[in-house]
């Protein structure tokens, strides 16, 4: 099912926004190179959100403000510890000016 979840204008580039999709805490993320992705917004080493205040955008890195975990947005995977588990990923479609996540 695709739901719809955001507007382009609603996150500025190199940031990081929580929508929520029934009971998932879904990440959307904007890169500087004006790219979208989606992944679970709960890091995988302890309950912590990606997206906190913005959250810590790199290129495709996004750290985990708790204890520094790194993940590769396109893929989910793990980049540095002490984050194991790699972050689940979520399909993403843009038509005009919305943002889609596939569930
Ligand atoms: S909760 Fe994310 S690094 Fe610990």
């Amino acid at each position: 099912m695709k739901v719809k979840v955001a507007t382009k204008g609603e996150v500025e580039k190199g940031k990081v926004k929580q929508v929520k999709i029934g009971d998932d805490l879904v990440a959307l993320y904007h890169t500087d190179s004006d790219e979208w992705f989606a992944t679970a917004d709960i890091c995988t080493h302890e309950y912590c959100e990606l997206s906190y205040d913005g959250g810590k955008l790199e290129g495709y890195e996004t750290e985990c403000d708790c204890h520094g975990s790194k993940f590769d947005v396109r893929t989910g995977k793990v980049l540095l510890p002490p984050a194991v588990e790699d972050l689940k990923t979520y399909s993403l479609t843009i038509e005009g000016d919305d943002i889609f996540v596939e569930i």
